[in-house]
């Protein structure tokens, strides 16, 4: 397993060796949380666990389903006790960049429904300041995507328009992702509400004053607990 690998595996196990039986929890998405899900399945299997989750993807939801661990809906409860999450970056002050995966909006929604937002990462994703290395990703609507292109470049930002494989990149919510240069984000909080008063934006990437815990992990595998 690369060093990386390591590293995200271990701050994920560490995480999802916080969920108690009978907790109701958010499920977060990218390559780091699927090794969440694969110590939920461990636990369920040999511990017995009971635990239900919110899929925050239909990625998550199809891995969760594949390695049986139960689902729930968002509508079908009031609180969740934790949600667990990746990030692309992480501040100095828990501020976060996410969306790397295109899901952030779905994430935003399920960590705001959750008693604490877990952030689990490597530490390589540590930061001085945000947005210096990663594009922001900003989800907007399609219809006048090239408007909404044109109101994020006035706050600062270089946005171009995320592709896979050639073709424009849309996310469960059946919207493009514009991926933003700010070549440093000194007020996120600032920009993050600039970026959500725009036509067209349904959500951004960053996540200020969310995080809970950040569990990092380095490539030797040693995990350490920001509170
Ligand atoms: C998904 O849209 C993202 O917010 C992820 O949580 C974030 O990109 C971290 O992904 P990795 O764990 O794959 O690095």
């Amino acid at each position: 397993m690369s060093d990386v690998n390591v590293a995200k595996r271990a701050a994920a196990y560490a995480a999802a060796d916080l969920v108690q039986d009978g907790m109701k929890i958010g499920l977060g998405s990218g390559s780091t949380f699927l090794f969440v899900i694969e110590r939920l399945a461990e636990r369920i299997k040999t511990q017995g666990l009971k635990v239900s989750g919110v899929p925050s993807s239909q990625g998550t939801a199809d891995a969760a389903t594949k390695a049986g661990v139960p689902l729930l809906t968002l509508d079908a409860v009031e609180r969740l006790d934790l949600a667990i999450d990746g990030a692309d970056e992480v501040d100095p002050q828990k501020n976060l960049i996410k969306g790397g995966g295109g899901a952030h909006t779905r994430e935003r929604i399920v960590a705001a429904a959750a008693k604490e937002m877990v952030v689990i990462i490597d530490d390589k994703k540590l930061v001085p300041v945000l947005g210096k290395a990663f594009l922001l990703p900003v989800e907007v609507l399609q219809f006048g995507w090239k408007q909404a292109e044109r109101l994020i470049t006035a706050t600062g930002g270089k946005p171009q328009r995320r592709e896979r494989d050639g073709v424009p990149f849309v996310t469960d919510n059946g919207n493009f992702v514009l991926d933003c240069k700010y070549d440093g984000i000194e007020d996120p909080a600032w920009l993050g509400e600039q970026l959500n008063a725009l036509t067209g934006v349904v959500d951004h990437g960053l996540f200020v004053g969310m995080a809970g815990r950040i569990v990092v992990a380095d490539a030797t595998g040693k995990v350490r607990i920001i509170p």
